[in-house]
Formats: C-alpha cells, sequence, structure tokens
C-alpha cells in the first residue's frame, strides 16, 4: 500500500511540499493550528502568491489525494511519515531561533500517532535539535506504537517553490536507522529516478548542510556588496566585476548580484541563528564573519536612505515612489524585505512615500499601514521626485525612461538592484542612481530648468555614488 503523508504546518514550505507529494502520487494530509488558513487551503485558495502552486492545490484537491485539517490526532491516524513544516522565526529580542513551533508539533504528532510512523524535520533548525528531538519521541509516543525520527531539510526558494520541491538539486536525510532511509527513499523515488543526489547522513550534519547553504549564500551576496562600497568609494563598476569573478567556475556568478542585499524569512534569521547556536557551543568566535555579512547587508539599506536624504536635502514635501515591497520578485513575502525597510524609513525621515508592488502591497500594508499604497506603477511614480526599483519584478526591469518620463516631477531614478541600462536612462534625461556603478550625468539636451539647478549643485559636490567630482566629470555625457 503506498505510503500516507501529512505536513504539519502548512506555510509556504508546508503548503507547497503537500501539492507537491500529492503531485507524486501520494494521499496527502495538510495540517495547521490556523482554522482560517485551512479553511482557504480546503476551497483551494492559497493564502499567499507563489507561482503554480494554486493550480497544484486544485488539482489535487480535485484527485481527492490532497485534503487539510486543523486535526492532529487525524493526522496521527492517518499518517506513516509525518513532515514537520512549522517555522522556527527569530526569537523577540534575540538572535536564536524560536523552536517552539517544531518542539510542539513533534510532541503533538508523538503522542496522536495510533500506528508505526517516521516524523520528518524540514523545518530549519539550530544543530543539536533532532538529537533531543529524539528523546521527546521517544518520551511522547504510545507504548507499542514505533515512531522513527528523520531530519530532512529543505532548499526551495520562493518563487521557485513547486520546481525546486519536484526536482530537487539534492536530498539530504539525518537519521539513525536504516528503516528511516529506506521510507524516506520510497517517498523520493521520482527524484531518485533522476539520479537527484542522495546523501545519508547523522542527524548533525543534515542540520548543518541547510543552515551552511544559506549562510554560504548570505556571505556571496554580502560579499559582493561590500566590493560595492569600495566601487562606491574609488569608481568602478560593480555588475561588471561580478561578471568577471563569476566566469571562473570555482566561484559562479549566481547570488553575485548586487544592490539593496537579502532580505525574507529565512537567510538574515538563519545567520543570525547559526551565530547564536555556535556562541552557545562556546565557538563565539566561529562565525563572527557572518556578523559582518548581517552587517554590510544592513549597509546597503543606510545607503540608498542616505542616497536620497543628501540628494535632497530635506525630506519634508517630497515625494518618493517605491517599486517593490517583497523581498524578492515572485513572492509576497515582506518578512525583513530590504525594500520595506527603507520605504518605512524615508516615510519616518517626513517623504511621501507611494508603494507599488504587483503582489506584496497588502502583506506591506499589515506591517506599514501608513505608506500610500498604489494600484498601479503609474499611481505611484506620479509626480515623484525619485523613483527607487528595490524589488526586481519583471515589470520594473522591463522599465523604459519613455513609459515614465511624462509622469514624474522629476527624472530621478534610484536602481537598487542594479537591472537597469544607465545609458537608457541618462540620455533620456534622466539622473541615474545604482548601488556600487559609476553612472553618466543625464544628457543635457533632455534637461528640464529644474534639473539643470540640481545638476549644477552637484557638479560642485562629490557625485551620489562618493565619487570625486573630477572622476565623474570624465563620463559626464553632457
Ligand atoms: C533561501 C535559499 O535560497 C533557499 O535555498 C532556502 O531553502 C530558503 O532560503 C529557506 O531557508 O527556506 P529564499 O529566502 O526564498 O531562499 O530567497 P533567495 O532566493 O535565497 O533570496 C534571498 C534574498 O537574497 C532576497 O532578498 C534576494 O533579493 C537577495 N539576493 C539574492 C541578492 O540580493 N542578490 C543575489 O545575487 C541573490
Amino acid at each position: 500500500m503506498p505510503l500516507r503523508l501529512t505536513v504539519i504546518g502548512t506555510g509556504y514550505l508546508g503548503a507547497t511540499h503537500a501539492a507537491c507529494m500529492a503531485e507524486l502520487g501520494f494521499e496527502v494530509l495538510g495540517v495547521d493550528v490556523d482554522k482560517e488558513k485551512i479553511d482557504s487551503l480546503s476551497r483551494g485558495e492559497l493564502p499567499f502568491h507563489e507561482p503554480h502552486l494554486q493550480e497544484l492545490l486544485q488539482k489535487h484537491i480535485a484527485t481527492g489525494r490532497l485534503r487539510f485539517s486543523t486535526s492532529i490526532d487525524e493526522a496521527g491516524e492517518f499518517g506513516d511519515v509525518h513532515f514537520i513544516a512549522v517555522g522556527t522565526p527569530q526569537r523577540a529580542g534575540e538572535h536564536a531561533a524560536d523552536m517552539t513551533y517544531v518542539d510542539s508539533s513533534v510532541a503533538a504528532i508523538a503522542r496522536a500517532a495510533t500506528k508505526d510512523c517516521l516524523i520528518v524535520g524540514k523545518s530549519t533548525v539550530p544543530v543539536g535539535s533532532a538529537r533531543r528531538l529524539q528523546q521527546l519521541v521517544q518520551e511522547e509516543s504510545s507504548l507499542g506504537v514505533n515512531v522513527g525520527l528523520a531530519w530532512n531539510p529543505e532548499f526551495l526558494r520562493e518563487g521557485f517553490a513547486v520546481e525546486d520541491t519536484l526536482r530537487p538539486d539534492r536530498l539530504v536525510i539525518g537519521s539513525e536507522s536504516s528503516a528511516a532511509e529506506k521510507i524516506l527513499r520510497e517517498v523520493y523515488a521520482d527524484a531518485l529516478r533522476r539520479e537527484t543526489p542522495f546523501i545519508a547522513t547523522d542527524f548533525e550534519t543534515a542540520e548543518l548542510v541547510k543552515v551552511a547553504a544559506n549562510a554560504f549564500l548570505a556571505m556571496k551576496i554580502s560579499f559582493i556588496n561590500a566590493f560595492s562600497e569600495v566601487t562606491e568609494t574609488v569608481g568602478g563598476d560593480i555588475r561588471t566585476l561580478a561578471d568577471a569573478i563569476g566566469h571562473d567556475k570555482r566561484i559562479g556568478r549566481r547570488f553575485l548580484n548586487a544592490g539593496v542585499g537579502f532580505g525574507g524569512g529565512c537567510l538574515p534569521k538563519d545567520i543570525r541563528a547559526l551565530q547564536a547556536r555556535v556562541s552557545e557551543l562556546g565557538l563565539d568566535s566561529t562565525m563572527r564573519f557572518l556578523n559582518e555579512a548581517d552587517e554590510i547587508n544592513l549597509r546597503r539599506r543606510d545607503r540608498v536612505v542616505r542616497l536620497v536624504q543628501e540628494h535632497f536635502g530635506e525630506l519634508e514635501g517630497k515625494s518618493i515612489a517605491v517599486l517593490g515591497t517583497a523581498f524578492k520578485p515572485n513572492s509576497d513575502d515582506v518578512r525583513d524585505s530590504p525594500a520595506l525597510d527603507i520605504a518605512a524609513r524615508l516615510f519616518s525621515s517626513g517623504a511621501d512615500v507611494n508603494v507599488y508592488d504587483p503582489k506584496a502591497n497588502a502583506n506591506a500594508a499589515k506591517r506599514f499601514p501608513r505608506l500610500n499604497y498604489c494600484d498601479t506603477l503609474i499611481d505611484a511614480v506620479s509626480g515623484s521626485d525619485v523613483v527607487l526599483l528595490l524589488t526586481e519584478w519583471e515589470e520594473f526591469r522591463d522599465l523604459t525612461p519613455f513609459a515614465l518620463s511624462g509622469h514624474v516631477r522629476h527624472r530621478m531614478i534610484v536602481d537598487g538592484r542594479n537591472v537597469l541600462n544607465p545609458n537608457d536612462w541618462t540620455e533620456a534625461g534622466w539622473i541615474f542612481r545604482a548601488l556600487g556603478r559609476r553612472t553618466k550625468r543625464p544628457t543635457a539636451s533632455f534637461c528640464r530648468e529644474a534639473d539643470r539647478h540640481v545638476l549644477g549643485q552637484e557638479e560642485v559636490t562629490p557625485d551620489d555614488c562618493g565619487h570625486p567630482t573630477g572622476a565623474v566629470v570624465a563620463t559626464v555625457g553632457v
């Protein structure tokens, strides 16, 4: 008989895992304590934006392979394998991860299990957790019911969650029994047929693989962003630098996109939790470089705020258009979003901030209700003194100066993700600023009177990237 699976916790990770396991042919029960979420999923409505997931959800509610419930007892009777996909957020006022939800869901399902089964942790946890939880499972499970534990970290990216779950680039299993490994080989048979690397290891290595991967990615982004600080000081182009080092196969070009940096529910909290955990282990200085990575990352946000403040001086009465509030494109997630943080800080400095994001406006408004949320890009930029591109949605990557010129009050754009072609903008008379890139001044013939005044001031001060005036004049297109 095919294995029956449950997924406990139906957020970004759990809902995706549940729908994808149904797609692979398993009968799946998704469980969550949030009744509203369960009702919405049961109706086939995804409570967040994730490409292709809604279709999969509806498809398998219709096939009958996918159901949702708030009852852990139902899960305990139903499942042969119980995936734990609850969150491990940063603890309030601390760097460490909050394990409350993992601990309580593992204990609850161990208690509720009425037949032999395997609990499989997918949540990102501090190293040492699985071994501790194994003890908890033994204490909580009923006499005569054999409940095993394995750790199987998840590497999916928001925006590509379905693809990453159905076609993972590797599978990592931490366990202490060959039975657990055998069951998970059955669950992931489809990926194994495609020769996906399957790494069976101990609990600690499996837990560490996950945080090491996220720490490496965070470090890579902060590495290139640190060089942005250098090119902003001496001149140079961060994109060309990234392209050039990226050709070296040992380095690789991916995750070397300089800009406003990383955010979201994973990278920032995972590097902090890792530092907290190694400190607990007495290895205080071992992961100190991650503190630097965090600080470099946060300084990029300061840089954008300062750039706007330095350009305009007083922000009272200035109208700022912010394009993007999600922490990255193809997601409506605004957790620790650099874009939203910058928007909120400019608002606090007195500016009128008009925000547009194709999907994340509603979530952003829950966090910062006082920003002015617009339904279209044109609404956001109309009458603006500066446009800030902070999340690289396709709609923004394709922007042309001609689409915006007639709508703004002052032609200035800050490309916080290094996705626009500076020449297109400067040639159309825009002041163009980007992080870590030297840019030309607008071509004079396009400049309006008001812009000339601002440009005139700029020529006797260092430019917005901090180059000495003399160096900039050499690249001026005027
Ligand atoms: C990240 C990891 O990439 C996943 O492998 C992991 O499973 C997930 O965390 C998790 O732990 O659950 P995710 O948070 O969805 O996935 O987002 P990423 O694609 O990693 O992007 C993170 C942030 O880095 C975004 O804010 C993005 O804009 C930024 N970024 C990314 C850059 O600033 N530059 C880059 O070159 C790449």
